[in-house]
């Protein structure tokens, strides 16, 4: 199957003409399998069947296999052997079940929608500099390589930035063509926090990670910070965008700006857990004491709604001073949150990483930074309750 995957910026047509499905059958089949969404094929306006994510096959009927490829040498006679016998197919590539091919009304009636909710958790410090950008995505980038018990396949990961500086846009590359969409209101979160009756963003694939979809951010959206405080019914309508998302994703993460802002306020509204990244200095938890009191006002959107877990970053144990902040976290702060195990600073393959557009586990995969990042991937997954 190809990699070059068509429909990923934009949805496929909806019903699909059947007699153009030959061509771009293997496209169909990794969207479908990338979003979860399913696909009406229609025959000259009438739907005939549906492609769909294995989820929606109903689990007491029988099933029949096909092969991809002989699926599309034989669409239509597939298509009416459907329709006489009602019996689904499970497609297969080399043997592996990749996605079904349902009769229209069985489709439409049985559909098993993904019932685990995601994991949404908002990456937050009020101070700059303190790892949130870092750590969305290289903590992102792990989890999507991990499989989801729940489901048997690799978790499938929305990266969400709100900080209208775009660090984790421009991390993931989608920055660097100037004619990238990425640069537009209207591919971030923008124009549905100001109105949810707006078309969502559609989520973009982080350039050099197709496993990552990501809903890019950039400077525009900084307009839309001070209106979401003067309208603050409107920082709820992250969490409705959130809603719409939901079975298409098993791990939501938002990075957010330094601040406590409308953008801020609207992530921690949109989520159930916040992370929260300490760079190893005084500074990133001198503010901690604001942060129970926005979290208290956030729950007014997200109920359940909490601190989950602290990370130390661009930790050095041969300084007092790291010891320290550690120690205070550890002691002082355990009734709010525990803390993982740190991460040590290590600022060239951090930064060569982030300059080369990729993450520590792919830029030195040997790396003693990638055991630490996968350490706190499991204490945070342990934590917050999921085993993924
Ligand atoms: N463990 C680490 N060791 C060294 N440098 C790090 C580490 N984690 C992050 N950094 C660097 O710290 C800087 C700030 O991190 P960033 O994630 O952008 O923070 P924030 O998003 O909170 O502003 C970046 O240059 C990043 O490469
Ligand atoms: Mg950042």
């Amino acid at each position: 199957m190809t990699n070059q995957k068509r429909f990923t910026h934009e949805p496929p047509p909806n019903p699909f003409p059947l007699s153009d499905i030959r061509a771009q059958l293997p496209d169909l089949l990794d969207y479908i399998k990338a979003t979860q969404h399913s696909v009406t094929i229609s025959n000259y306006g009438t739907p005939v069947a549906r492609l769909a994510p294995l989820s929606a096959l109903p689990p007491e009927q029988p099933t029949r296999s096909i092969a991809v490829r002989k699926l599309r040498d034989n669409l239509t006679a597939t298509v009416w052997e459907l329709h006489t016998h009602r019996e689904p197919y499970q497609i297969t590539h080399y043997r592996d079940p990749i996605a079904a091919l349902l009769p229209v009304d069985l489709s439409d009636s049985q559909e098993t929608p993904m019932t685990t909710p995601a994991l949404r958790i908002a990456i937050w410090n009020e101070s700059g500099g303190s790892g949130k950008t870092t750590i969305a995505v290289e903590i992102g980038y792990l989890l999507a390589q991990r499989t989801n018990p729940a489901t048997g396949a690799a978790n499938r990961v929305l990266l969400i930035d709100t900080d209208p500086q775009g660090s984790l846009t421009r991390r993931l590359g989608l920055m660097d063509d100037p004619t990238s969409p990425a640069h537009r209101l209207s591919t971030t979160v923008g124009n549905f926090l100001n109105d949810p009756e707006e078309a969502p963003p559609v989520p973009m694939t982080a350039t050099n990670f197709p496993e990552l979809h990501v809903i890019p951010s950039n400077n525009k959206l900084s307009k839309i910070d001070a209106t979401l405080l003067m309208n603050d019914e409107d920082i709820g309508n992250l969490r409705k965008l959130l809603d719409q998302f939901e079975g298409q994703y098993d791990i939501i993460l938002i990075d957010t700006p330094p601040s406590r802002g409308g953008l801020a306020r609207a992530a921690l509204s949109a989520v159930d857990h916040i992370l929260i990244p300490v760079n190893s200095s005084m500074k990133s938890i001198e503010n901690f004491n604001h942060v129970l009191e926005v979290v208290a006002q956030c729950r007014r959107f997200s109920p359940k709604l909490q601190v989950s877990a602290f990370v130390v970053t661009s930790y050095n144990k041969t300084v007092n001073h790291d010891r320290e902040v550690l120690q205070i976290l550890t002691e002082h702060y355990n009734a709010i949150a525990p803390t993982t195990s740190p991460i040590t600073n290590r600022k060239a393959v951090f930064n060569d990483a982030m300059i080369s557009r990729t993450v520590v586990p792919c830029w030195k995969p040997k790396d003693p930074a990638v055991q630490e990042l996968n350490l706190v991937t499991d204490q945070l997954l342990s934590i917050m309750g999921a085993t993924a």
